[in-house]
């Protein structure tokens, strides 16, 4: 992996991975694109709408690509507001992307999400190979996604790998318009105000996982052995489960005042209700050495520290 495009650049997974990317691979190695411009200046950035299958294209050919991470899409509650957008967003800029690793012989990287569960898939220790019937259109997205990928590695040969992610956490960059985002607005509150109203109610579980983890498994999936994955797409990751009244008691050791309450808003509950409580992820585990380092506690740890600093500067 030496020269790389990743699409969505900006977005919440693409801000933080575009940086370590150019850390390990040489900052002039890695072309980050987004739809919106960029202030960051460490390296190679061009404007793209994945949409734009050929200027995707020409982007990729012309700097040499040999990798594409192709990370833009709408998230679960904004595609469940606009969900012909998030269609032909989320679809057409796969296919797009795909199209291109196809024709330049890229190896392709795209993640998955626990969103590709639906209300029938087993809630606990959710399997691997398991029943995928999401009703909603980020889920539906998700597992067709899910299947291109693996029709382009067996009758294209393109290098298609991918993960499911849980819920991710940092405070680099803002989610916008998911379900899980509760976990990351809980602690900019916390600092903040001391308190948080969740729109997601008590006692709803769902996986969740700190951005350095995530940046890793991205890394080591895209360096692993071929030959040692059975599975190419949509491994099951994740570091922890929890419902919000433990992330507010984890908050809590941190900063004991903290105060919780509710306003739930029934989109996002019914999308979080529709999703596992807790997945597998022995696969991923087995077929490429994934683990995760960082558990609740020392999430909140993390996060509350380097929240407090970036806060102080904004
Ligand atoms: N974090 C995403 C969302 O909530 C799930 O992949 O939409």
């Amino acid at each position: 992996m030496k020269r790389i495009m990743i699409t969505g650049a900006l977005g919440q997974i693409g801000s933080e991975l575009t940086g370590k990317l150019r850390e390990i691979y040489g900052a002039d190695n890695v072309l980050a694109t987004d739809i919106r411009p960029s202030e960051d200046k460490s390296g190679p950035f061009e404007i793209l709408d994945v949409t734009d299958a050929q200027r995707m294209h020409d982007l990729a050919k012309d700097f040499g690509a040999d990798t594409m991470m192709h990370m833009a899409a709408l998230l679960s509650a904004t595609a469940e507001e606009k969900p012909l957008l998030a269609w032909n967003l989320n679809m057409g800029g796969l296919v797009n992307a795909l199209e291109a690793s196809r024709e330049l012989g890229m190896q392709f990287f795209t993640p998955s999400s626990i969103g590709a569960f639906g209300p029938s898939t087993p809630k606990v220790d959710t399997p691997q190979d398991t029943l995928q019937r999401p009703t909603t259109m980020y889920g539906v997205n998700k597992v067709s996604g899910e299947l291109l990928c693996d029709y382009y590695f067996h009758k294209f040969g393109v290098d298609t790998r991918g993960v499911r992610f849980p819920g991710l956490i940092s405070y680099v960059a803002q989610p916008g318009g998911g379900t899980t985002d509760y976990a990351v607005d809980i602690y900019y509150k916390a600092l903040e105000q001391g308190s948080y109203s969740s729109f997601i109610d008590k006692g709803t579980y769902m996986d969740m996982m700190y951005m350095p983890d995530a940046i890793q498994a991205i890394i080591d999936l895209m360096e692993a052995d071929p030959s040692k994955l059975e599975h190419r797409n949509a491994f099951n990751v994740t570091a922890m489960s929890f419902e919000p009244e433990q992330i507010a008691a984890s908050i809590r050791k941190f900063i004991p005042d903290f105060k919780m309450e509710y306003d739930v808003d029934q989109v996002r509950q019914s999308i979080a209700d529709s999703w596992p409580d807790s997945i597998d992820a022995s696969a991923a585990v087995k077929e490429w050495g994934f683990k995760a380092s960082y558990d609740l506690d020392a999430m909140t740890a993390d996060m509350l520290e380097k929240l407090k600093v970036k806060l102080q500067k904004a």
